[in-house]
């Protein structure tokens, strides 16, 4: 686990700066000690630390706690669900004895690790799943995971899933209001769904998804987590918004390859007022043209649109990033 250590006088202030940058992770106890306060990060600051170290939060510094997950030889990342470890390795480094000799360190280091895969393709296709090859361990590859004191099953060589988007679930969790409804399209196997569920008091929430394997194991998680407000339907959003005609008070659309071709029925399962939450991949120095292109959308619909709150959800590649913009919308006249 990654913490920042800070004198107690400064932990406050930081725990705001980590807050608001989506970096504090809200799965692990913060830890005291005479003098110091350690703050847990989440995977997302593990990737964007510099950025933090170099804004000018000079009383800070990273430090090994007694379970501070130790840096892997090969600067390899990977991501953790649970009891299985997916490598992010090069390449070239595809099925080599360097990722096995990683894969082993990885297991040795994360006593709940017992399988590591490696990630041997990029997110494809409509139901945005990837090539996972097995590196090490037991060939096992149903994950148990828990995040928001949540717990999920999932096969991850069948559906998707992000543990980075961790941070999002907890905060938009907190921004709904009691007795709300809320739309759920693309849910997956129901993470948004299940942490909104169990931290949050809506009257009913719609979750929707193509993919049968990610839908079978959201009623899976919705019986686990004993969450009994969701309804889970599979089918495209599409078809089933035609079917919930202005029900929803927010809409949490998390499909950034496609969230602007499903505007439409955003708008039709949604009250004539109502929130939304729109992720996208965008060149992060481009956001006034893609909030510009949000605007327009809405519009021809017939819809004013307010901008709320936006962020960086995570860098995806070298031009382009994750970003979450809340909106709030109104049907003109
Ligand atoms: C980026 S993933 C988001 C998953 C989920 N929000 C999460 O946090 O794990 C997008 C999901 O939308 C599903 N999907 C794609 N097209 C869809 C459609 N037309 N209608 C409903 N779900 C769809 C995919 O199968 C995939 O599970």
């Amino acid at each position: 686990m990654l913490y920042i250590k800070v004198q107690k006088v400064c932990a406050e202030i930081l725990r705001g700066n980590l807050i608001k940058r989506g970096f504090l992770s809200t799965e692990d106890k913060i830890i005291r000690d005479d003098s110091y306060i350690y703050l847990p990060l989440n995977e997302y600051a593990r990737e964007n630390i510099k950025s933090l170290s170099g804004e000018g939060l000079g009383m800070i510094e990273l430090n090994k706690t007694a379970s501070y997950r130790k840096p892997l030889p090969l600067d390899i990342g990977y991501d953790l669900f649970g009891n299985i470890a997916i490598i992010d390795a090069k390449r070239k480094m595809l099925n080599t004895e360097a990722t096995r000799s990683a894969g082993r360190k990885i297991i040795a280091l994360n006593p709940r690790v017992t399988t590591v895969l490696e990630k041997s393709g990029p997110v494809q296709g409509q139901f945005r799943i990837r090539k996972l090859g097995f590196v090490c361990g037991k060939r096992r590859f149903i994950a148990e995971y828990s995040e928001n004191g949540a717990r999920f099953v999932f096969d991850v060589r069948k559906v998707f899933f992000s543990a980075r988007l961790a941070y999002e679930r907890a905060r938009i969790a907190a921004l709904v209001k009691n007795g709300e409804i809320v739309a759920v399209p693309f849910a997956g196997v129901g993470p948004f769904p299940i942490v909104i569920a169990k931290r949050a008091k809506p009257s009913s929430i719609i979750a929707i998804e193509l993919n049968k394997a990610a839908w079978a194991y959201m009623e899976k998680n919705i019986r686990l987590n004993k969450t009994s407000c969701i309804h889970a339907i599979c089918g495209d959003f599409k078809a089933v918004a035609d079917r919930h005609i202005g029900i929803a008070d927010r809409v949490i659309m998390q499909m950034p390859t496609q969230s602007m071709d499903f505007i439409e029925p955003m708008l039709k399962i949604a009250k004539e007022k109502g929130k939304a939450h729109v992720y996208l991949f965008c060149n992060a120095k481009k956001v006034k043209c893609v909030k510009d292109g949000i605007r327009k959308e809405l519009g021809s619909f017939g819809y004013r649109t307010k901008f709320i709150f936006e962020r960086i959800v995570r860098t995806y590649s070298k031009a382009e990033v994750e970003m979450v913009f809340d909106i709030s919308f109104s049907k003109v006249g």
